[in-house]
């Protein structure tokens, strides 16, 4: 651990009590963002979470000469970018710099973007965004750093998507908005974040249908115009919390936030021990803290979220039998999974398959003990303060980096249910 790095210190065994309201989502804001290049009004993104990828994709957008100011969690784009060369620290920091793509191209008709690269978890190709691009008119050249695209003019395409991937379909669905003619993505990605961009875009008067399904139509149209748009609340910020209770138990309502986008999570989680009620925006965990073993696998929405891969696995060291975790969206994603065994899990992970015997099975006596964790993903950072939450004692999690891309104050809303997390400098 190197001086003034942070870390959270957590005196887990303690039961989770109140209720949190979430922001709007990371998943959903950071595209919005983007889409606020794609007028030369003013678009205000509102609820904002106070998370370091918002205030990254701000720099972002700075550095492509449009004005973008931030008053609270309200996040307005009043202008287009200028110029379109987003290279160095910026693209590297963030996969979302990809956003811009679409954008830039649909606005500037050239944009050279440094390639972003993979990340801890995957190496998270371009293909499917620029194959996309591609079929729209665009010219696509690699250059030694990343890629160039440029397009005199974008026309609609019929796309179908090898992979229904999250941010091919937000780039392409932007790209369309501005494309002359009609374009029809199939095989696009139905998240209800795509839901929330589709309506940001609408209500800037752009033609989208089909938006949550598989196949979504675009009628190009000459000009964007403004709009103030409220996102949706974040589900897996809500999800992580579904977990926390599970391990933890107590009693936890989340406002914001419907069981409705959560339902492959909550039907993982319940349990006689575990039940979860709600309406379209809210809802109540009611918890003993004896989460079940599981058997579940990854995959695209309405499936299991590869974002709540590393919480569902926290929650599965305490379960009372084995589990099995499919992870089949990312390729390296159980980075999590070594830092679990520091603690005296019984898991080992085969391919894309993690294997977990749980701490209250009767076969295998597993005493699970706190000790110091390192994150080196934003989700899986989040599943180790879950399984600190469930262990008495003190535990330590380096690597708040990471978490605070996602979670903001991640100790607050712990300590805001009863949860002892203190954020700590090393000395
Ligand atoms: C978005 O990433 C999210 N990020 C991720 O959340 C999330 O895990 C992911 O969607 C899946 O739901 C944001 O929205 C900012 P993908 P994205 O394109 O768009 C492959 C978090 O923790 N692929 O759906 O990058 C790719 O390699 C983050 O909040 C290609 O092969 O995900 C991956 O294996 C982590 N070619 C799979 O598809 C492409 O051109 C899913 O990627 C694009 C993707």
């Amino acid at each position: 651990m190197k001086n003034n790095e942070t870390y959270l210190e957590i005196i887990g065994g303690r039961s989770l009590h109140g209720r949190v309201c979430m922001h709007g989502a990371k998943n959903a804001v950071l595209p919005l963002i983007a889409a606020g290049i794609l007028t030369k009004e003013t678009v205000t993104i509102k609820d904002c979470p106070y998370i370091s990828d918002v205030d990254v994709m701000i720099a972002l957008i700075k550095s492509l000469g449009a004005d973008v100011t931030r008053d609270g969690r309200n996040v307005s784009v009043r202008s287009r970018a200028t110029h379109a060369s987003v290279k160095d620290a910026l693209c590297k920091d963030m996969r979302s710099s990809m956003f811009m793509l679409g954008a830039l191209v649909a606005t500037l008709k050239e944009v050279e973007l440094d390639y972003p690269g993979g990340c801890r978890i995957g190496a998270r190709p371009l293909d499917i965004h620029l194959d996309g691009l591609r079929r729209m008119g665009a010219t696509i050249e690699y250059t030694d750093t990343g890629v160039k695209c440029a397009a005199k003019e974008l026309h609609g395409a019929n796309i179908v998507m090898k992979y229904p991937s999250v941010g091919a379909t937000e780039n392409l669905l932007m790209c369309a908005t501005l494309a002359k003619g009609e374009t029809t993505l199939v095989n696009c990605a139905r998240e209800p974040e795509i839901v929330s961009l589709a309506s940001c875009l609408r209500a800037m008067g752009a033609r989208i249908t089909g938006d949550g399904t598989s196949v979504m139509h675009i009628s190009g149209v000459d000009e964007l115009g403004g709009c103030e748009f409220t996102p949706i609340g974040d589900r897996i910020v809500a999800a992580t919390l579904v977990c926390a209770a599970n391990i933890c138990g107590g009693e936890v309502e989340i406002d914001g936030v419907g069981r409705n986008m959560l339902g492959a999570v909550c039907d993982a989680v319940e349990s006689k021990y575990c039940k979860i009620s709600g309406d379209g925006n809210s809802m109540r965990i009611s918890s003993f803290g004896k989460p079940k073993a599981v058997n579940v696998t990854t995959a695209p929405y309405p499936l299991f979220p590869t974002d709540v891969q590393p919480q569902i696995f926290a929650c599965s060291l305490f379960s009372d039998g084995v589990s099995t975790i499919k992870e089949t969206v990312f390729e390296n994603r159980f980075a999590h999974a070594k830092e679990f065994i520091k603690l005296g899990a019984d898991c080992k992970v085969e391919s894309n398959v993690a294997y977990v015997q749980g701490a209250r099975s009767k076969t295998k006596a597993i005493k699970l003990s706190a000790c110091d964790m390192t994150a080196s993903d934003l989700r899986g950072g989040a599943g180790l303060i879950l399984a600190a939450l469930g262990i008495n004692g003190k535990s330590r999690v380096y690597g708040t980096e990471f978490i605070d891309r996602g979670y903001e104050s991640v100790e607050d809303m712990f300590c805001s249910l009863g949860g002892n997390v203190i954020r700590k400098t090393v000395r």
